[in-house]
């Protein structure tokens, strides 16, 4: 059954319902899925602690609601539709049934491992169907994943391993993508060194060597051969853990975001249904890769909760040539594209050509995510992929609300370029001042916040509650803080103006400013760095860093070059430095603090604007610091 909105009226009238009686509104969705037993209590919240628990008492697998609860009407219809890195290679369907039963050989494998209900388990692996069948096995044991992305370095994956005491790992070979073949076991292994776990499953990939400790890793293949696909699945508790997901923020490591089984379960359901209208027979493709949020709610579990036909591309957008997205909208015949700003930017470099030729007249839907989409792209993408006829859906959410939260309803709400448009039901958006003062009416400022809560909302960051406290919860009182900023237009609809914190969103991945200062320091030839973002042309903001050295036995290119290298192996390549400045000093406040705000105007090279500069401790250091700009 769908919840599905068809018209705005429609989608007016349950917002206001939502908002006046939100228990009986998400009542009514949750009563359409499967449970072992229905819930006490819709909802119990206190943004204080924070303590939020959505369909208390009760009990249900998430699993069920994807293979039980649909195999009779959907047995038969692809589930996953896989594209491999090559073209040559041949894709994969895999039907909702044998999905059912993959998914339950291999959630046997792990029991048979001696993995438990509660225990944590990584996948640190490409994007192949394996990938989905091991974090659906995890939900069907009750294990709780958390798939880290495999283009991370084996220091952050250790981190990882570390912070949630991970029992086992689930990995492969190799990774292609593009003309590469990447090694993922090794980079596993170098961070067993560091971070024990006591067993790793290896799905065999690209056949390259590897090394096998006995005991300890496994064939993937082997650990299946003979398994009966007949699971039961692990009664779960509503407000049991179902995954955590690691994501950086303005200060120290990355936090473990949680998120439990069945207000994540009902909220990237309907969501789907809703934002992307997806009608049953449409082939839907998300690019994202399963390692972000993106991937788990709207590759894995929102599309398959709803019955969908979901694609999962092994590749990269320009392998072999510009034209590959292209080419798999035609050969799948996609109904709904939902992909990044950054790479319709990157596409949008080369051109129309690699479009022309292919027959894209499939698509109904776009969509876009993970940054703002600047107004050129969004004309870009409206008229040369959806040829003037598919809305564009700009979906603005984060890892933390585990599904999206502003956004326009395919062909319902009229969109407007670079805006997301309004919230969707049961989100009730509000911006507030520097004070904290809610800003009513149109034609207002401020900093996004979130005043009660959402089924998919995060409920912990793992291990460290007050920390969770502490980023969303603390800087508002009684509201959840996005750390993004917002406008609302005269005709109340939303713009999202990018984080107001020291978080950077390169490409559409999110990266703490400190995180990758700690990564240069760990340079020895680095005495003091300071990251901030810088407008890019292609990856929405890029990262510039300036950096004291001692440059004894080092010229200043070499220096440069190890830098990246450091941040690479440190962080992985995502989160390398776009430019690097040698400097000799930076700008500090008397009591000692960077004052990147006129970091952050040199780095855009907006040096007639750079304000106050009196109250620093020195402040020739600025001029020097513009001499030198990259
Ligand atoms: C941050 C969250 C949500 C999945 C991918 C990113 C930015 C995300 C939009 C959008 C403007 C956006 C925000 C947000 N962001 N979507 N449509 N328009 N900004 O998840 O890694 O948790 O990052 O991405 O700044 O806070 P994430």
């Amino acid at each position: 059954m769908s919840d599905r909105l068809h018209t705005l009226s429609g989608y007016l009238y349950e917002y206001q319902k939502s908002i006046a009686q939100p228990e009986e509104f998400w009542s009514r969705i949750a009563d359409s899925f499967f449970w072992r037993k229905r819930w006490t209590k819709t909802l119990k919240w206190n943004f204080q602690e924070p303590d939020v628990r959505w369909f208390e008492g009760g009990k249900l697998n998430i699993t069920e609601n994807i293979f039980e609860k649909q195999l009779f009407t959907l047995g038969e219809t692809p589930a996953i539709i896989w594209e491999p890195n090559d073209p040559h290679e041949a894709s994969r369907t895999i039907t909702y049934r044998e999905l059912f039963e993959e998914v339950g050989r291999f959630a046997n494998a792990l029991k048979a491992k001696g993995v438990q209900k509660g225990d944590r388990v990584i996948i640190y692996m490409p994007m192949i169907p394996e990938a989905a069948i091991a974090m659906l096995a995890c939900a069907r044991i009750g294990a709780v994943h958390s798939v880290v992305f495999a283009g991370f370095s084996s220091t952050s994956l250790a981190d990882r391993i570390l912070d949630c005491k991970a029992k086992v790992i689930l990995t492969s070979d190799g990774n292609f993508r593009g003309n590469k073949k990447i090694g993922v076991k090794a980079v596993v292994d170098e961070a067993l060194e560091k971070a024990p776990v006591e067993t790793v499953i290896v799905y065999k990939r690209t056949g390259q060597e590897v090394f096998i400790t006995p005991k300890r890793d496994f064939w993937w293949h082997e650990v299946i051969e003979g398994v009966s696909s007949t699971n039961k699945a692990e009664v779960m508790d509503a407000e049991d853990m179902l995954f955590i997901l690691y994501t950086s923020g303005s200060t120290g490591k990355p936090k473990g975001v949680v998120h439990t089984t069945a207000g994540y379960m009902v909220y990237t359901k309907y969501s789907f249904e809703n934002v992307f209208q997806y009608s049953p027979g449409d082939v839907y493709w998300c690019t994202a890769d399963i390692g972000w949020i993106t991937g788990h709610s709207y590759i894995v579990y929102g599309p398959l909760l709803a019955g969908a036909t979901t694609v999962m591309f092994e590749g990269v957008p320009t392998y072999p040539d510009a034209g590959r997205f292209w080419a798999i909208v035609e050969k799948h015949k996609v109904n709904q594209f939902y992909t990044a700003p950054t790479a319709i930017r990157a596409l949008q470099a080369f051109g129309t050509e690699p479009i022309e030729g292919y027959d894209l007249s499939s698509l109904k839907v776009l969509g876009s995510v993970g940054e703002p989409i600047n107004e050129e792209a969004w004309h870009w993408y409206h008229t040369h992929i959806g040829k003037g006829k598919c809305p564009i859906v700009d979906t603005w959410w984060q890892t933390e609300t585990g599904g999206i939260m502003v956004s326009p309803l395919a062909g319902i709400t009229p969109t407007k370029p670079a805006y997301a448009t309004l919230p969707l039901p049961g989100i009730q958006l509000c911006i507030v001042d520097s004070e904290g003062n809610e800003l009513t009416g149109n034609g207002v400022e401020g900093n996004l916040c979130i005043k009660f809560p959402w089924p998919s909302m995060i409920r912990t960051t793992y291990g460290d509650h007050e920390r969770c406290r502490q980023t969303y919860f603390s800087t508002y009182k009684n509201m959840y803080f996005t750390g993004d900023g917002v406008k609302r237009d005269h005709d109340g609809y939303y713009r999202i103006l990018g984080r107001v914190d020291d978080v950077i969103n390169v490409s559409g991945h999110r990266m703490g400013t400190a995180e990758v200062e700690n990564a240069i320091n760990e340079h020895p030839k680095v005495i003091e760095s300071a990251v901030v973002g810088f407008p890019h042309e292609v990856k929405g903001q890029g990262i510039y860093a300036y950096v004291i050295c001692d440059m004894s036995n080092r010229t200043e290119d070499n220096l440069i070059n190890e830098i990246k290298d450091t941040v690479s192996k440190i962080i992985g390549p995502i989160a390398k430095p776009d430019k690097i400045q040698i400097v000799p000093g930076l700008p500090k406040t008397r009591s000692g603090k960077i004052m990147r705000r006129i970091l952050r105007k040199v780095a855009e090279g907006a040096l007639d604007s750079m304000g106050d500069t009196s109250t620093l401790l020195d402040p020739e250091v600025v001029e020097k610091i513009i001499e030198g700009r990259k």
